[in-house]
């Protein structure tokens, strides 16, 4: 590992400003859609700790989130803010803000001709499916810790391999509490499909292991085939601390 700068100029150029007012009556609708339709399998299915957060962080199934009224929020509990980006960041950017507890949030919402699948993320993924487990202090933890391991990392080898763990626990992370399945990852939360697909058991469920994250490849093109629960965050927390002893 070499050390990689982590200091704000290392994304500065990706932050912008989310002018709430701009958004038009149908794109609030769409927000409004989007969130009737997820909540119904959310709430039977979804982790106790993501139906706490989003709460906590006073998101409103009505309208679009504004994203500073929800780190004003959600800063006093964990530290972490929903900061708007101007779009894909490129990895050192990316890592860099997840070091200083700022989740890169695009601001655009996909058209009503998109409702359940975007190939790039959107405000409804970003917000809807990830901010709320920024507000548990174990996954608020892991999560810094993560980016600032990465920020670290030179080996395209050592990211991908770091990304994989990306991918089974933020991305579509499951997690077993008193004896049932449950989601947390944002993958799931903000898709009807992928979610439906893991609770009706068409993924198959294995322990989560570090070592066999570390090595599963990834396809995002097709519904997942393997996933991996977690007991407990403090899991993934541990998991990530390990993992820089895994890489070349
Ligand atoms: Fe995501």
């Amino acid at each position: 590992m070499s050390s990689v700068a982590t200091e704000p100029n290392a994304y500065a150029s990706y932050l912008i400003q989310q002018d709430w007012n701009a958004y038009t009556p149908e794109q609030h609708a769409i927000w409004r859609e989007l969130v009737s339709r997820r909540m119904p399998q959310l709430e039977q299915h979804a982790s106790a700790e993501y139906l706490n957060g989003f709460h906590q962080i006073g998101l409103q199934p009505t309208e679009l989130p504004d994203l500073a009224a929800v780190s004003r929020r959600l800063q006093p509990v964990t530290g972490w803010q929903s900061t708007p980006v101007s779009g894909f960041l490129p990895a050192d950017a990316f890592f860099a803000m997840l070091s200083a507890r700022l989740f890169p949030t695009t601001i655009w919402i996909r058209s009503r001709d998109a409702m359940e699948y975007t190939p790039e993320p959107d405000i409804f993924h970003d917000v809807f499916g990830h901010v709320p487990m920024h507000a548990h202090p174990v996954f608020a933890d892991f999560l810094q810790h993560y980016g600032q391991l990465c920020a670290s990392l030179t080996q395209p080898d050592d990211l991908e391999r770091l990304g994989r763990l990306f991918w089974f626990t933020v991305e579509f992370g499951v997690i077993r509490e008193r004896g049932q399945l449950k989601v947390y990852g944002s993958g799931l939360i903000s898709s009807h499909g992928e979610c439906t697909h893991v609770v009706t058991g068409g993924a198959e469920i294995r322990d989560f292991n570090l070592d066999e994250v570390l090595n599963t490849t990834v396809n995002v093109s097709e519904m997942q085939p393997v996933l991996y629960a977690i007991e407990s965050f403090e899991q993934i927390y541990e998991a990530a601390k390990q993992a820089a002893s895994r890489l070349s």
